[in-house]
């Protein structure tokens, strides 16, 4: 079946799950989260987290999935239509450009950490994590990216694995293949958590990440959770909303979305029992940033025989979970050049992803050569921050925030509730009214006070 656009359609329920859970699970989960909480005050972090995804992420997820159905094509070209369908200003277009720009700044650095997953499973396949302390492993991450020509070796691989799936449409290869991957990705990590519990940290990172202060939560917290959320459920850059054009009408918009949160979420806070227990086993420092996944778990691996085996099965895991992300970040930006030019499917993601593999390259020299160049010094909030640092917090906690505010003010207070309930199969459904409420006025002034709130409190 074709969708108006000529655009495919899933060929399930079940497809569509599989391809959103695989865009929404992925290094959020597993690199980010847990480093974003040990920098932001653990349990502090992980309470607003689960609050905000309820509050906001989620109801701006349906809103998202919903707007890709009834607009059936690029997240640009759907809102084209929806703008001209219920006489909507053209400024509304913002979100569909802002989403898919913000989508290809992402991958352009996304592939780069996706790279390091890679990397390591060839560090876990030579034997390289056996008997690793706490410095070794942090001296092994740190010379990976000290080193510009390994890192571009592995993003350009990275980036290609991309790019060929995308070319090659995703239903054939991906539908198939998360079915199985994603799956096992979450036993492994489940065990684990359970191997986690066994160390001797696991105490004092249970109190880490689930007893909070309220002195601990500053805006910065919660714009960093805000803008967490709406990452790891892949929100607000027109990712779910080309995976919900290709959604049929029949099925549940609402369920499906109650379904890929709580996955989504349930890998993050597994991911953060997997990884805290070895941070205070091995005295290692929560808030270090970026490296905490990749220098804490090899340590886990090392201890358990040569952990060639459980190595080399978790970082090939966390790479397709990575690649399942990625492909929902290049499609966005394909669909749409598939229908502005003539070119093909294949050239056109060859294209778009070189475009965003050279881009990359400023995520690369951050680490290195440009680790010390902060390219907007003078600005406030970006004083300390170098190009990865700056495409990192801009996209997720000012782009992403902000289509999504749109999103929800677009399907709460332009679009009617008639037509919103109809498009949703939702005309009698008891939470309907209560998802409104949510987009048109907790989602919203949510994301604006909190705006107000880093403004106006810096730090
Ligand atoms: N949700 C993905 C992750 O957690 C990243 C992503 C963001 C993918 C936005 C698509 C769109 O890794």
């Amino acid at each position: 079946m074709q969708a108006v656009s000529g655009h495919a359609i899933w060929s399930s329920r079940f497809a569509f799950l599989m391809a959103a859970i695989g865009s929404a699970v992925g290094l959020g989960n597993i690199w980010r989260f847990p480093y974003l909480a040990g920098a932001n005050g653990g349990g502090a972090f992980i309470l607003v987290y689960i609050l905000t995804i309820i509050a906001i992420a989620l109801p701006i997820l349906i809103t998202e999935i919903l707007l890709g159905r009834m607009g059936k094509a690029s997240p640009i070209m759907s809102m084209r239509r929806l703008i001209s369908a219920h006489g909507a200003s053209g400024l509304w277009s913002i979100i569909g450009w802002g989403g898919t720009v913000g989508a290809f700044f992402v991958l352009s650095f996304y592939s780069v950490i996706g790279g390091w997953a890679i990397h390591y499973v060839t560090y876990a396949a030579t034997g390289v994590f056996a008997g690793m302390n706490g410095d070794q492993a942090g001296a092994l991450f740190a010379d990976l990216t000290a080193d510009p020509a390994t890192l571009i070796a592995w993003h350009t691989i990275f980036m290609a694995v991309t790019v060929f799936i995308v070319a090659g449409g995703v239903k054939a290869g991906i539908e198939r293949a998360v079915v199985i991957l994603m799956p096992l990705l979450f036993l492994l990590l489940l065990g684990m958590a359970i191997y986690a519990t066994t160390t001797a940290g696991f105490g004092e990172a249970l109190r880490f990440m689930f007893d909070f202060r309220f002195q601990d939560i500053h805006p910065s917290t919660v714009l960093a959770a805000i803008g967490q959320g709406f990452f790891s459920l892949s929100v607000a850059l027109g990712a779910m909303m080309t995976y919900g054009a290709y959604v049929d009408e029949k099925e549940s918009i609402s369920s499906s979305a109650i379904i890929i949160a709580i996955a989504d979420t349930s890998v993050a806070i597994l991911a953060g029992i997997a990884i805290f227990p070895l941070v205070f086993t091995y005295g290692l420092e929560p808030g270090s940033g970026p490296g905490l996944t990749f220098v804490t778990l090899p340590i886990a691996f090392g201890t358990l025989g040569s952990g060639i085996i459980v190595g080399i099965a978790f970082f090939t895991l966390l790479s397709v979970a990575a690649i399942t992300s990625s492909i929902s970040l290049l499609e966005p930006t394909v669909a749409w050049a598939e229908e502005k030019f003539t070119l093909s499917r294949v050239k056109l993601s060859i294209l778009i992803g070189f475009g965003a593999w050279l881009l990359g390259f400023l995520t690369v020299f951050s680490f290195n050569h440009l680790a010390g160049f902060h390219p907007l010094a003078g600005l406030g909030l970006m004083k300390d921050k170098t190009f990865f640092d700056i495409f990192d917090f801009t996209t997720s906690n000012i782009v992403m925030p902000s289509v999504g505010f749109l999103m929800a003010v677009f399907a709460g207070w332009v679009l009617s509730s008639g037509v919103v309930a109809k498009a949703l199969g939702a005309e009698k459904a008891v939470w309907f009214p209560f998802w409104r409420f949510l987009i048109r006025y907790v989602a919203p002034l949510g994301v604006i006070s909190i705006f107000v709130a880093n403004v106006l409190l810096p730090g």
